[in-house]
């Protein structure tokens, strides 16, 4: 079966059982400052499944595309990916379970012919107020399932949602294709990743809502939401055993084989699969119809590690990356009736990947220099074959004898810090050559040694703590001051971020903010001249959440949920300890140190006075605020 007759199936599956497609949603999500990218079907559904009338009706069915960047270390495997597609069915207050289960076991036992045998489920145990979906149980025994085949698990499994950290939220019940191995242990079931079981589909009953105290309140109507991943049942539907054997991921394997081969050098298999995986994430993500591009910040971010981490994998090989774009136009090619954004943002796709490989192609041979180096004064041996050196071993050699006297390695008493490369070193690689932190701790980790990740966050924020001060030294009145006027305006600056990349798309990211007691001057990655519409949609959006006195936040909380919660910011997810947030709930959520206004209602009437270019690509908007009725 193909990917586009699977699609189709499934779609006229649930048409005929009344169901109305809705077209993929951006992959970047609307009106949600809670999270990065669309991570599932229902995301774009929140407001409906919170009670808003749906104009197409109570059934929905979709193929969304989706992203999903907690899966990143997983990468490589046979089935965890970035970039995929999720097939979904919804009831908007219609249908409950019965009607649910009996679709999904009707769709892949007839359509599909998954043999029943072959299937195992998971349903909610229960727990402390939430009593066991017994239901649900009842219902799969009633088409046959076995107890053998029934499999409860408590919250941590069988809990899905929210997508941010609010919203609809429930019990679920996933169904896993059971691979036929032997299970691994007396206690293998769908919860272990021993690879018996793979997830295809989870449909959950979304009933409750979780408040922003934590708190989960009754949802108005019962939904259900479910979704089943395309590239995963192709694979299984196929015969095959690992998703890049699929014919959406074999062209570029095929490309791969071939470039490897002709010039003679070996990607091994893991890094082949993470190249197609990554190189089909970027695609989708700088075609979005909302074109991200890469930068420092939020989904830019994300973008610009995938891409580098491709990038540095060919170099590894010792393969030239310059054929980033040819890659890219596979995908394109592959795609683009399905997605008819990837032919027409075909020139920014490539342009982009150029660009970003230009940029860091110029820095990445001597960060490596630099890096092997600090690497080899950590003192542990030999570099296997994954060694940090790309092309021919005498280009980059380790260097012999002493580690000169860039190694910040060794430690204060003259030893070695032994396998942990310092924050120092990791954050001097990140600041001169653009590596994120993630992948000089892949680097490490080939050679057998680790990062200290908290000490590169510390420097981290000593950097900004510093430029912070320069700039407000410079300025009269900057932010250092900590007056009450600068603290409004920190806080119509966040504002103005988030208005900004409502009106003119993501790709708006922050490049500098100077702050002074009379005014702000925000300066941000945009590629012309901002409309005098725009500016006013963007002054109507700030002076909007001024009006609704929204209570500042701030919040302490671990880079990961900052992540996870869609914070915008330069940031590691997974550097330790806690970070600064302030969210203007409905609005904005940035990682900074403050200090903000405990209120938007304190800001008064915010102008922006002027737009101007700041210098090739970057354009600076200065703004005040003004006396309320002023
Ligand atoms: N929203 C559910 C999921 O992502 C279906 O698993």
């Amino acid at each position: 079966m193909t990917a586009q007759e699977l699609r189709t199936m499934y779609l006229n599956f649930f048409r005929e059982r009344g169901h109305r497609e809705i077209p993929s949603a951006s992959l970047l999500p609307e009106n949600d400052p809670t999270v990065l990218f669309t991570t599932a079907g229902m995301h774009p559904l929140v407001p409906y499944l919170l009670g808003e009338k749906h104009p197409l009706g109570r059934r929905l069915t979709d193929v969304q595309k989706c992203v999903r960047t907690c899966d990143i270390d997983e990468v490589g495997d046979d089935v965890h990916l970035i970039f995929f597609e999720m097939m979904g069915n919804w009831s908007l207050g219609d249908y409950s379970k019965e009607e649910s289960v009996s679709m999904s076991f009707e769709f892949l036992t007839q359509c599909l012919h998954i043999p029943p045998e072959r299937l195992a489920v998971t349903v909610f145990a229960g727990d402390a107020g939430m009593p066991r979906d017994q239901e649900t149980e009842r219902l799969w025994k009633s088409h046959g399932l076995t107890n053998e085949q029934i499999f409860p698990y408590g919250r941590e499994e069988n809990w899905w949602g929210p997508v941010g950290h609010t919203g609809p939220c429930g019990p679920d019940t996933e169904i896993f294709y059971d691979c036929g191995k032997p299970k691994c242990s007396e206690s293998c079931g769908p919860a272990c990743h021993c690879g018996k079981y793979v997830e295809i589909w989870n449909n959950v009953f979304l009933q409750f809502n979780q408040e922003e105290d934590g708190r989960f309140t009754e949802l108005k109507q019962k939904n259900v939401d479910t979704g089943m991943g395309l590239e995963r049942v192709l694979t299984i539907l196929n015969g095959k055993t690992n998703v890049y054997e699929t014919e959406l991921f074999w062209p570029l394997m095929e490309r791969l084989e071939a470039l490897s081969e002709s010039r003679g050098k070996h990607i091994p298999q893991r890094d082949r699969r993470i190249i197609a995986e990554h190189v089909r994430a970027v695609t989708f993500i700088l075609g979005d119809p909302k074109r991200i591009a890469p930068s420092n910040t939020e989904q830019g971010y994300i973008l610009r590690r995938l891409i580098r981490r491709v990038i540095r994998l060919f170099q590894k090989a010792g393969i030239e990356s310059d054929c980033l774009c040819s890659l890219s136009d596979i995908i394109i090619g592959q795609y683009r009736d399905v997605y008819p954004e990837l032919g027409e943002n075909r020139d920014f796709i490539l342009e982009e990947l150029r660009k970003e490989h230009a940029l860091f192609s110029r820095t990445l041979e001597e960060g490596l220099r630099k890096a092997n180096r600090y690497l080899d004064s950590l003192g542990a041996g030999s570099p296997g074959e994954d060694s940090l050196r790309a092309g021919s071993p005498g280009e980059n050699s380790l260097m012999a004898g002493s580690p000169g006297e860039d190694s910040l390695a060794a430690d204060p008493a003259g030893g070695r810090i032994g396998t942990m490369l310092s924050g120092e070193l990791a954050f001097k690689l990140y600041d001169t050559y653009g590596f994120p932190i993630e992948f000089t701790a892949e680097l490490a980790r080939e050679r057998g040694f680790s990062v200290d990740e908290e000490g590169f966050r510390q420097k981290f924020e000593e950097h900004q703590e510093k430029s912070r001060k320069a700039s407000a030294g410079k300025f009269a009145g900057g932010l250092a001051e900590h007056s009450a006027e600068t603290a409004r305006l920190h806080t119509a600056t966040h504002l103005l971020g988030a208005a900004l990349r409502k009106v003119l798309g993501e790709e708006v990211a922050q490049r500098g903010s100077n702050i002074t007691a009379q005014r702000l001057r925000f300066d941000f990655s945009y590629a012309r001249k901002v409309t005098k519409e725009e500016l006013a949609r963007v002054e109507a959006i700030v002076n909007q959440a001024i009006s609704r006195k929204i209570d500042v936040v701030l919040e302490e909380i671990s880079p990961q949920e900052a992540w996870r919660t869609g914070a915008v910011g330069v940031f590691s997810e997974k550097y330790g300890d806690l970070v600064k947030v302030y969210a203007i709930p409905g609005y904005s959520r940035e990682i900074c140190g403050g200090p903000h206004a405990g209120n938007t209602g304190e800001l008064g009437r915010f102008r922006i006075l002027k737009e101007e270019a700041s210098s090739a690509g970057v354009r600076r908007i200065k703004a005040v605020l003004e006396p309320d009725g002023g």
